[in-house]
Parts: structure tokens; C-alpha cells; sequence
């Protein structure tokens, strides 16, 4: 198994994109895939 983590604190800088897009490709090559999202603002103070 492996992880992969897009991460940034900014809005607007393509993380969806990129995770949609490399769920994609990884779900037409035959990967399970599972998407989770953490949202940093959840944890601040
Ligand atoms: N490589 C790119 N080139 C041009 N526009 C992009 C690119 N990646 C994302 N976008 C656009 O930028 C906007 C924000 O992207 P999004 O993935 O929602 O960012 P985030 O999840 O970081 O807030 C969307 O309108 C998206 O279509
Ligand atoms: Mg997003």
C-alpha cells in the first residue's frame, strides 16, 4: 500500500485537480483507490 499526500495551506492552488486527476489514472490502471481529506483549519486553535 501506499500513501500519497497533497498538501497546502493555501485555496486555489490545484490540490483537488491533482487528487482527482491522479485517482483517475490510478483507478484506469487497475489501483484501489481511497481518497481522504483533511482540512487543516479543523485543528486550529
Ligand atoms: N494546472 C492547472 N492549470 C490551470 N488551472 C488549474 C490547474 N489546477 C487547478 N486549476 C484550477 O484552479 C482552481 C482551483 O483548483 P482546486 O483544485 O479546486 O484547488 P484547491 O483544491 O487547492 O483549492 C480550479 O478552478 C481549477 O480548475
Ligand atoms: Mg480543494
Amino acid at each position: 500500500m501506499s500513501v500519497v499526500l497533497i498538501g497546502n495551506r493555501r485555496g486555489g492552488v490545484g490540490k483537488t485537480t491533482i487528487v482527482i486527476n491522479m485517482a483517475t489514472k490510478l483507478l484506469e490502471k487497475g489501483y484501489r483507490v481511497l481518497l481522504d481529506r483533511g482540512d487543516c483549519c479543523v485543528y486550529k486553535r
